[in-house]
């Protein structure tokens, strides 16, 4: 079968892209003007790539649908490269649409994708949204019977879900080893699991600061020891570790919680620095409010007030989340995209 990019917007950028890409597959060369597509024709058919051309106006639906039709009977389509057709207003727009002419984002299909604490909340969220896109996902948590019905759902197959206690070293690595298995590699292990039970340091709950520390710091260093080895065998990987805005910033209640947040992004910075001679990506996200289960994990009746009526008032829907994931994962793989804080636009803390 052909494999077939469609490439819209044939200019200067656009065949940049189309090196980049490489040969080896048949590029559907598509602009507004023929011209313009038979001139990118002829320099990149010079250099070796298998091309024809079509026309295309973007600015219409039934264009673009037909322009996908014609690469659809070309072969198989990996994916469409839009590029330039709104330079006017200074954007340089890369996406992939699938063959029924959804958008994905590129490079994401296919990529083996492990994501710890998948059963609820972000990381459910982040399953839900790269399924569509063609990741191979490998999903951990404890609730198993909540993977599997999420694996149902997403028709990922049973063997997508491994059960998965973050605290725990072995079964980590066991996430891990099964992606491997099952898959032959792991492109991104996402570091999610985590919870955030605040309360004031007169309360003495060191039973929870033990768990916090155990859950969102080691469980964090069990992924990527898991992960490493893998990773650097190839020279290419991308670790993705949840921090959050309390890891930038601490208030009453979150000492501890904070401190396992910052300690995130610190271990994060010298995994970055350690692992460029590895090709190895490293992205630290750190969410502001995003509705989840998280706050449940709070026994601290008043800081749990709080906190709920601060999610109540702003919290922003767990898809928000997912989105940056696909966008760190779908850069080029030499764009290593380190840190990313969002919050709810209404957030002021
Ligand atoms: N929501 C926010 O506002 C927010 C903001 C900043 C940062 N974060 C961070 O985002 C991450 C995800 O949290 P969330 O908001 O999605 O909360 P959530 O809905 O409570 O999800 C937490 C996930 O972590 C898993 N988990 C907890 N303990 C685990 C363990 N020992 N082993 C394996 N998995 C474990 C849970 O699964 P099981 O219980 O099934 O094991 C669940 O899937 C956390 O690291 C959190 O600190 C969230």
């Amino acid at each position: 079968m052909t494999n077939v990019i469609v490439l819209v917007g044939t200019g200067s950028i656009g065949q940049a892209i189309a090196r980049r890409v490489g040969a080896g597959k048949h590029f559907l060369l598509a602009d507004l003007r023929q011209e313009n597509a038979d001139a990118a024709a002829k320099t990149l058919g010079e250099a070796g790539f298998d091309v024809s051309t079509a026309t295309v106006d973007v600015s219409s639906r039934a264009s673009v649908e037909a322009l996908v039709q014609n690469a659809t009977s070309i072969g198989d389509v990996l994916g469409v490269i839009q590029d330039g057709w709104r330079r006017d207003r200074g954007l340089l727009v890369r996406r992939t649409r699938t063959e029924t002419g959804e958008e994905v984002t590129q490079n994401i299909k296919d990529k083996v994708v492990v994501i710890t604490g998948a059963s609820s909340g972000l990381g459910e969220a982040t399953a839900r949204h790269l399924a569509p896109l063609g990741a191979k996902l490998i999903l951990g948590a404890r609730r198993i019977d909540r993977l599997q019905a999420l694996a149902r759902e997403l028709s990922l197959g049973q063997d997508a879900v491994v059960q998965t206690d973050v605290t725990q070293r072995e079964q980590v690595k066991r996430l891990v080893d099964h992606a491997v298995q099952a898959h032959g590699r792991i492109d991104v292990l996402i570091n999610n699991a985590g919870l955030m039970p605040q309360s004031l340091f007169e309360q003495g709950k060191v039973d929870e600061w033990d768990r916090m520390i155990d859950v969102n710091i080691k469980g964090v260093l069990y992924g990527i020891a898991a992960a490493l080895p893998y990773m650097k065998e190839r020279k290419s990987g991308h670790i993705i570790n949840v921090s959050s805005v309390a890891g930038h910033k601490v208030g009453p209640g979150s000492g501890v919680y904070a401190a396992t947040k910052y300690a995130v992004r610190a271990l994060s910075e010298g995994l970055r620095q350690e692992v460029k001679p590895y090709n190895i990506r490293t992205t630290i996200i750190s969410p502001g409010a995003v509705a989840t289960e998280l706050p449940n994990t709070i026994t601290d009746t008043e800081v749990a007030k709080r906190v709920r009526g601060l999610y109540e008032q702003v919290a922003i829907p767990a898809d928000s989340f997912a989105r940056v994931v696909a966008f760190a994962i779908s850069q080029p793989e030499d764009v290593d995209i380190n840190e990313i804080l969002f919050r709810p636009t209404r957030q002021e803390y």
